[in-house]
């Protein structure tokens, strides 16, 4: 079975760097808040064109930081899309925020700017940009509504690593920007770990203590709530050796979905994949035929997933206690979306054998 991912592949092209990183923290005895992570932090803000980087545990802890660090307290409203895999609403529900979901666009599922001003209401504080399927969401746009309104704008950046508009990299556009490195990102350390860029010093100085018990110095907290959330010396000298290849394999991801996109199908709509705002963190194809198709790949050996299944509004956990506003576009593509395997280390054949199962699809 072609898997959705196969992590073992990147590691093997990789295994003898990544052992010595890994060997290097350990000769060292130095394992959390140390010089790997300091040095990452250096490097990636570099890669982002920002002035600060600050390691956290994971990305979900990232969002959560940075809305609190951006001034996003209990009882606050934030503007999200709902279909994001429930990442950033369990981050406001950690704060006691109120997540009010706007409806994406059609064209890339992503939070449209005019449904975010809609939802806009005296108690509302910030507004979530995720760049969702490795897709950049109208930055320019939400960051106007933001400014016009006096509110934050915090970019979701999980599944965006390195994609650029207009040449500035994802997570240089807004207040704060939140990464994930989970093991199956762009950019992905061996366990979990996360990151906030920002171009602030202030937040960023807020950020350093929120990660860490709230401390100014040593055992003495003056911010807060905060918590323990660090990235430790380990993942940071993995994350070290994985960075100067990150555009070079973004560029093979893009390649896939160039190749994927060719197919012309009548009963599947495929994804825009023009543009360097999008790094192919995932190919997501609709059809009104989703299990029709999964099983027509089942068949062939392929494997597939749905990015989300269930709309944040929609998650039982939340029975009663949200209410459920009209998200139409965002409902009918959470009905017809299929993720095809789509990863650095596919191999042409493979490649092949997935675009030629699309063709062949008789609905
Ligand atoms: C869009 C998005 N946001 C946030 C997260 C949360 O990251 P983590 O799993 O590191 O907490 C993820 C991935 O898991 C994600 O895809």
């Amino acid at each position: 079975m072609l898997a959705i991912n196969d992590l073992s592949r990147l590691v093997r092209n990789e295994r003898s760097r990544i052992m010595a990183a890994i060997a290097r923290v350990v000769d060292r005895g130095w394992f959390v808040l140390g010089p790997e992570l300091e040095t990452f932090e250096t490097e990636f803000a570099r890669y982002c064109g920002v002035a600060h980087a600050v390691g956290v545990a994971n990305g979900t802890d990232a969002i959560e930081l940075a809305l609190r660090a951006l001034g996003v307290a209990c009882g606050d409203e934030v503007i999200v899309a709902a279909n994001a895999g429930f990442y950033s609403t369990t981050a406001l529900r950690a704060i006691g925020a109120q997540p009010v979901y706007a409806d994406v666009d059609q064209r890339h599922l992503n939070i449209d700017p005019a449904a975010a001003a809609m939802a806009i209401t005296p108690h509302t504080k910030a507004i979530i940009a995720t760049h969702l399927y490795g897709r950049m969401a109208d930055v320019a746009g939400l960051r106007e509504l933001c400014s016009r309104h006096g509110l934050a704008l915090l970019e979701d950046c999980a599944q965006a690593h390195g994609a650029r508009r207009g040449g500035i990299v994802a997570g240089a556009w807004g207040d704060a920007a939140a990464f994930s490195f989970y093991p199956t990102k762009n950019l992905g350390a061996l366990g979990d770990a996360g990151l906030v860029t920002c171009p602030d010093d202030r937040i960023a100085l807020r950020l350093r203590r929120l990660r860490q018990y709230g401390w100014k110095d040593k055992y003495v907290a003056i911010d807060g709530p905060a918590r323990n959330s660090r990235l430790d010396e380990i993942q940071a000298a993995v994350l070290r050796e994985r960075l100067p290849t990150l555009d070079e394999r973004n560029k093979r991801r893009r390649e896939i979905a160039i190749t994927y996109a060719a197919v012309r199908h009548p009963a599947i709509t495929h994804p825009d994949v023009d543009g360097d705002d999008y790094i192919a963190h995932l190919y997501v194809v609709r059809t009104s035929h989703r299990e029709a198709l999964r099983e027509h790949l089942r068949g062939r050996g392929i494997a597939s997933d749905v990015h989300y299944p269930v709309l944040d509004a929609d998650q039982p956990v939340l029975c009663g206690q949200i209410a459920r506003c009209a998200l139409p576009v965002s409902a009918q593509a959470t009905a017809e979306i299929v993720s095809l395997p789509c990863y650095p280390e596919m191999t042409d054949a493979e490649v092949s054998r997935v675009s030629d199962a699309l063709a062949t699809w008789k609905p």
